[in-house]
């Protein structure tokens, strides 16, 4: 007898408004990249022509964060409904904003505290500042003096005007470093910008490309004033030289709504040009690229269709998702990301091109590519042990690509102590290159070493040296290099510590 029942009896209802600490949660999956991102969106929904990220810095400490553009500003009457999560609002068919969370998650997911000052044509400035307390039990929001909202927009920012604009500021930001040491400031300073240079210019390159619109990076120091302007750059995933004959290839892929065209890419060779070596890497970067509005939401990875593959790293595939595909993905809020349903591999796999080209095809194809590319190289390369211990994996990796590998036991290069102040120990039985661990601070400048530490020195030692390791017995001619080795590094290694504890 079946005790299941179809209707759920109700007596009325409760109002459950949200704790306010949910809103600590919001946007968890955002870096500071993709929340940056997420602010771009609105200011490129908002028709800016130019957008500013910039930080300030004040004294050896980074304070907070401004996001500027001269797009269409908000509203007097609409401002609250802006800073409201999920406030809602009607899009057009070309908005990259979708959730009404964009602003909201991207804020709090870097920092506690969120001001936007606003200016809309032919009206007076407005602005709210959103603080998460600890304990904070209600979804207050500050309303900022119009005067101060009016100041900061008309500050210098150096954008063309246009008479109406935004500001979105961070206090508190958590990802900035607080340290008192100037050089890592400058140091952390000088890697995000050109992360988040990567990261809008893969992101943001089609509408870089296509459309009148600039975004610039720098650095407001309190003190001393506004560094330079560093431009973000468009990187087109699929801008090779030259094309493989019949390639690219559009497959077409059958779904219950619009038809999906999957613009299946193949690079002719591996490349230095920062359109190949992605951020993250150019094997990690295979795969789907997934597209909304012009925006790229997700590049890399091939969604259940194939394992990724050194052998597929050629392979780049194009997909704009601005149709009716539903069921067939999800983007996440923090739109950095496309996961596929299971749906989406079935359908990939009755794909076809008009010559009858399959997804099968395709791989095979790009697979080709890559070994007749690599067969040009690394056939005129001699051999070498494969990299072991210490080593960083993106050294390993490099190796890996570059040279072929002789099947034997990998070549280890680590730090030991040594009874000697000899700089290397050739190490036969454990195949290892010792390096002696008395340098190992001055080589490092004084940073703390890993396992996987002095890439640089361990490279050279690698490629300078490695080969003496292959065969049964070290030959006279090795012996004499490992001498003359031996003298010369002990040497330098010499010099570098005693010019490092002069200066420490
Ligand atoms: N830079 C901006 N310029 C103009 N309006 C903005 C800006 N940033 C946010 N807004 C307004 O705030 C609303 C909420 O933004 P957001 O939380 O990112 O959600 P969404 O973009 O998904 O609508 C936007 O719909 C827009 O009306
Ligand atoms: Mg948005």
């Amino acid at each position: 007898m079946s005790v299941w029942s179809q209707e759920v009896p109700t007596e009325g209802a409760v109002q459950l408004p949200p704790d306010p600490r949910a809103m600590d949660a919001l946007g968890r999956n955002h870096s500071l990249e993709t929340a940056l991102a997420d602010l771009v969106d609105n200011s490129i929904d908002a028709g800016a022509t130019d957008i500013l990220v910039r930080f300030v810095q004040r004294g050896t400490r980074l304070v907070g964060l401004y996001v500027v553009d001269n797009g269409r500003g908000i509203k007097p009457d609409h401002i609250d409904a802006a800073m409201t999560v999920g406030g809602n609002r009607h899009y057009t068919g070309e908005d990259l904003g979708h959730f009404g969370l964009g602003l909201k998650a991207a804020s709090f997911s870097q920092a506690a505290s969120l001001t936007v000052l606003s200016r809309a044509p032919g009206h007076a400035a407005v602005g709210r500042r959103w603080k998460l307390a600890s304990g904070k039990r209600d979804y207050t929001c500050d309303i900022v003096a119009g005067t101060f909202a009016a100041a900061e927009l008309d500050r210098n920012w150096q954008l063309p005007t246009s008479g109406s604009g935004t500001i979105v500021r961070w206090d508190q930001v958590h990802g900035l470093p607080s340290s008192d040491d100037p050089e890592q400031v400058d140091e952390f300073l000088s890697r995000t910008i050109s992360h988040l240079q990567g990261h809008l210019g893969l992101t943001f390159h089609r509408i870089l490309t296509e459309r009148d619109i600039r975004i610039v990076i720098d650095v407001e120091d309190i003190q001393l004033g506004v560094g330079v302007r560093h431009p973000v750059a468009p990187t087109d995933p699929f801008a090779y030289p030259d094309t493989l004959p019949g390639w690219p290839k559009d497959l077409r892929v059958r779904t219950s709504g619009t038809d999906l065209l999957m613009r299946c890419h193949i690079w002719p060779r591996r490349s230095n040009s920062p359109e190949y070596r992605l951020p993250g890497g150019a094997e990690a970067r295979q795969g789907l690229y997934f597209y909304r509005r012009g925006r790229l939401l997700h590049a890399g990875g091939w969604e259940g269709i194939h394992a990724s593959d050194p052998r597929l790293q050629l392979a780049r595939v194009c997909i704009d998702i601005d149709g009716d595909t539903t069921g067939l993905f999800v983007m996440n809020p923090e739109k950095s990301r496309v996961s596929a349903g299971p749906r989406f591999a079935q359908a990939v796999a009755t794909a076809r091109a008009h010559d009858g080209t399959t997804i099968t095809d395709y791989l095979q194809a790009a697979e080709a590519a890559w070994i007749n590319a690599n067969r040009r190289t690394t056939a005129r390369r001699k051999a070498v042990l494969p990299p072991g211990k210490g080593f960083h994996p993106k050294v390993s990796r490099e190796v890996r690509n570059e040279l072929p590998l002789l099947p034997e036991e990998p070549l280890n290069i680590q730090w030991k102590r040594f009874t000697t102040d000899a700089f290397l120990e050739f190490d036969r039985g454990t195949r290892t290159l010792w390096l002696n661990q008395a340098y190992r601070r001055a080589l490092l400048g004084g940073r703390r070493g890993g396992a996987n530490d002095a890439p640089v020195l361990k490279a050279l030692l690698f490629l300078l040296a490695g080969n003496v390791f292959e065969g049964a017995h070290f030959g006279a001619r090795d012996k004499d290099n490992i001498d003359l080795w031996q003298e010369v590094l002990t040497t330098a290694a010499k010099a570098e510590r005693s010019t490092f504890e002069a200066r420490s």
